[in-house]
């Protein structure tokens, strides 16, 4: 990346989208960053966040018993043109090969509804109230081979009070998720900003 270019996200998103939607409201064409793309697997609501953004949006839904390893060829193949410095998963559907995940070795992020390691996979919030967590919240973390087991990179906490459910748990982590995972997003590009600029030196941040 040079310093006078934008720092590029493509958007993976198979949902309903309120963090695409928050990146692009927080993010988008400021702070020298960019959105080049959304892609979707299904015909969501972030498909339309991204037009109503005049962002392209590319969809590519799986075809029946097309391969993982299929898929991710079709969906780098799409990718690569808009040439990211980072790949955002937000609320994407999918397990990525590894194939995939090392041709963008440390440029794959995704926000899980989590304390990681706690509660990986599907219905968090449900699984937080049976299990009787004092504690939740979200968690940014580098995509690895492993579900949601990716390095670490910041998370967010809250308390479970005595009166929430599954769907009030899932409104305020997303309210959390829309100020963190913007926040973290800016951060890394500035971190990837300021290496350009110290290149050739010791200091990379
Ligand atoms: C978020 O809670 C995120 O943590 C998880 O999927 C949800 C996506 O929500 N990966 P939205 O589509 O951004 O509204």
């Amino acid at each position: 990346m040079s310093t006078d270019n934008p720092f590029k996200l493509v958007i993976l998103s198979s949902g309903f989208g309120s963090n695409l939607q928050a990146i692009i409201d927080k993010l988008h064409l400021q702070h020298n960053i960019e959105v080049r793309a959304v892609v979707s697997d299904t015909p969501s609501e972030s498909v339309q966040r991204a037009l109503r953004a005049n962002i392209p949006c590319l969809f590519l839904p799986k075809h029946k018993k097309q391969s993982r390893e299929n898929y991710d060829q079709r969906l780098t193949e799409l990718i690569a043109p808009f040439q990211p410095d980072l790949i955002v998963l937000s609320g994407f559907m999918r397990i990525l090969s590894s194939t995939f995940i090392h041709q963008y070795e440390h440029k794959v992020i995704n926000i899980h509804p989590s304390l990681l390691p706690k509660h990986k996979g599907l219905n968090t919030h449900q699984r937080v109230i049976d299990a009787k967590d004092r504690e939740h919240g979200t968690t940014i973390h580098y995509v690895d081979e492993s579900l949601d087991g990716g390095k670490i990179i910041a998370q967010k906490r809250m308390k479970v009070l005595p009166f929430d459910t599954a769907a009030t748990l899932e409104q305020t982590v997303k309210a959390l998720e829309h100020e963190l995972y913007p926040t973290i997003i800016q951060k890394l590009a500035l971190k990837a900003r300021s290496v350009v600029l110290t290149k050739g030196s010791e200091t990379n941040v």
